[in-house]
């Protein structure tokens, strides 16, 4: 099993070091095995073997950014075997350089730090050591390969607490939590009974998109799904335990991010639930600034879910916490609306005339209005709350919310008739994806839209087995608010630097006019840093669908074989029903020997 061949050698002079690339291919049994069989008690079996025997030229040598950028003759160089995890603006050792001058009281180590151009990586993320095709969806929310995510640290800390388990070849989910060892879906039947009155569950009660804080390993998303709920999870990434890599590998929606100085990339008034399930985050310290945050992120009547020991422990510091949280939250006139069996629920009541009155009495700040549809992309957080005046009217629930049209498109000149128009062709789109593709359906779980716009691509996907990051890049129009209003999920982001997710975590990118957006080619913007970033996030043989002008398109097609990717040129049609060029590359799946 999984017995690796290499076919061919290359010499590297520099580092009189002896370089093997190989081509892996999975068998097809992989594919169509049906995991389990009649049989539920056997576990999936891979086997892998090698396919025709390419030449690959590519060195294993650390290369760093230099500009100009020059790829070499020989295709990109291969970072060495260690990287094999980089994110490089979650990068340990450049954060401990920077460490003195953080503010470590307020976790600011685990916030974003990029480093400087000159410091990033310009090589290849090899996978690690025995890398398998990812198990597929279902089956990976239960099992995923071992030595795809090789860390035993976090089954040794939270295996009693029924996180995840070792087995075999294999991690084993068994769907617990710190708070939830009798299983996810028991809790959320519970957070539905609080939030209910005991007649109803989480739908009934409004809830259908969740915001995860310090989300574990999502099994609280995983659990949701089968009641049609759309979670954002997110963790930070701390040192030993790669919760968001484990998420991600599951096929669960996650990113990594942390409540620190910054806002969350998130726009505001886009959960109907913030969960946070001994999270680790410390909501009483500074004035309650981090529970303002998540005050912003709320929509009226949502609902803050905290399930940690201040909400029923009566010893130690934990009552003093309590009584912090209670003047916190009632001065943002926050109801608690039940508090039991560890669990305490509260609502963010839409209550102008409350609020006005704690502001006089100088219990709460009102925020200065300020644009609240600039994208929330390295805004410091605001210690204070903003009076809503829009998004209160009551959204429909999924999956008629994927066809709300959002005030917020109105505001920036975009008429309810192009925003049909734009999911009807995106529909279509997506079905010529599929054909041009040839995968069968299985074989994508993880898709990120990287130039989202108003979510049209991924409302072409509601049907299907999979889940798509919208991201709308931090220098566009806010578009991703009226992406939430759709029930759907994203992050802003800014494409000059690489995004906050492990390598190998997507199986499909798409690029709709993402390079043109980027055409100024500043420092970390050019074409070859974001394919280098496209590389890292991108599974073996997953997919990067691209469109662009035909003079980005035809410089993709040139280079693309350089980061040994596959490429192939097709024509659709654009909204216009224009011509327009598209790029499907393929990933190959390499190995250093
Ligand atoms: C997993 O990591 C351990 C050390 O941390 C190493 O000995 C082992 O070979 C790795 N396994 C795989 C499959 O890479
Ligand atoms: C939720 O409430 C229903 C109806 O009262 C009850 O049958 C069920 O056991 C409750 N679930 C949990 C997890 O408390
Ligand atoms: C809560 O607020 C009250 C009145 O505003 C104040 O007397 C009390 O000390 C506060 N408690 C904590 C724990 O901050
Ligand atoms: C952003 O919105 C403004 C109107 O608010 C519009 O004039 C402009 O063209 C939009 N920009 C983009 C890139 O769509």
């Amino acid at each position: 099993m999984g017995g690796f061949a290499w076919s061919t050698s290359a010499f590297d002079s520099k580092s009189g070091q002896v370089i093997l690339l190989v081509l892996l291919v999975m068998t097809a049994s992989f594919y169509t095995g049906t995991f389990f069989g009649r049989n539920s008690s056997s576990t999936p079996s891979s086997s892998s073997e090698l396919i025709g025997s390419p030449i690959f030229s590519n060195k294993v040598t650390l290369t760093h950014h230099k500009s100009p950028l020059k790829i070499p003759e020989t295709g990109m160089n291969i970072c060495p075997m260690e990287f094999n995890e980089h994110i490089p603006c979650h990068d340990p050792s450049y954060i401990k350089e920077l460490m003195p001058n953080l503010d470590l009281s307020k976790r600011e180590d685990l916030e974003r730090h990029c480093p400087p151009l000159e410091r990033r990586l310009f090589c290849l993320i090899p996978p690690p050591q025995d890398y398998k095709m990812p198990v597929r969806w279902p089956t990976s929310r239960d099992y995923v390969w071992r030595s795809n995510v090789n860390h035993t640290r976090l089954s040794e800390v939270k295996g009693g607490q029924n996180w995840v388990h070792e087995k075999d070849q294999l991690w084993w989910f068994p769907g617990g939590g710190t708070h939830f060892k009798h299983g996810a879906s028991e809790y959320i039947q519970r957070l539905g009974n609080m939030t209910t009155d005991e007649t109803g569950d989480l739908r009934s009660a409004g809830v259908y998109q969740v915001l995860d804080v310090g989300c574990g390993v999502a099994s609280f998303s995983a659990y949701l799904l089968p009641l049609n709920v759309q979670t954002m999870s997110f963790a930070p990434k701390d040192g030993h335990e790669n919760q968001i890599q484990f998420a991600l590998e599951r096929g669960i929606a996650a990113m990594i991010s942390a409540l620190s100085t910054k806002q969350l990339p998130y726009p505001s008034r886009s959960f109907e639930m913030v969960h946070c399930s001994r999270c680790r985050v410390d909501w009483h310290e500074n004035d309650g600034i981090l529970l303002k945050e998540i005050n912003r992120l709320l929509r009226p009547n949502g609902y803050f879910v905290y399930s940690a020991p201040p909400a029923y422990r009566k010893d130690k510091d934990y009552p003093i916490i309590w009584d912090k949280l209670v003047n916190i939250t009632s001065g943002m006139c926050w109801k608690l609306i039940a508090r039991k069996i560890q669990t305490a629920i509260w609502m963010k009541e839409a209550d102008q005339a409350c609020l006005q009155h704690n502001a006089e009495q100088n219990l709460v700040n009102i925020c200065d209005s300020v644009d609240d549809h600039k994208p929330s992309w390295k805004t410091p957080l605001r210690n204070c709350v903003a009076l809503g005046t829009t998004g209160s009217e009551k959204l429909p629930p999924i999956p008629h919310r994927l066809s709300v049209y959002s005030e917020s498109l109105n505001d920036i000149g975009i008429t309810q008739e192009k925003f049909l128009a734009d999911t009807l062709y995106w529909q279509d789109q997506v079905r010529h994806y599929w054909r041009l593709m040839n995968v069968d359906d299985t074989s994508v779980r993880n898709i990120m839209d990287m130039n989202a716009l108003y979510g049209g691509f991924a409302v072409a996907f509601s049907t299907w087995p999979v889940w798509v990051m919208n991201v709308v890049p931090a220098t566009m129009n806010n578009t991703l608010s009226a992406i939430y209003e759709r029930g759907l999920i994203g992050a802003f982001h800014d494409w000059c630097e690489p995004f906050s997710s492990y390598p190998r975590t997507y199986d499909l990118l798409h690029a709709s006019y993402l390079f043109s957006h980027y055409g100024n080619h500043q420092d970390g913007c050019s074409l070859e840093d974001i394919m280098l970033e496209m590389d890292r996030l991108i599974r073996p043989q997953g997919f990067v669908i691209i469109r662009d002008d035909e003079s980005i398109i035809s410089r993709i097609r040139e280079i693309a074989p350089k980061f040994l990717w596959e490429v192939k040129s097709y024509v659709l049609e654009n909204q216009q029903q224009q011509s327009e060029p598209l790029l499907i590359c393929q990933k190959k799946f390499w190995a250093i020997a």
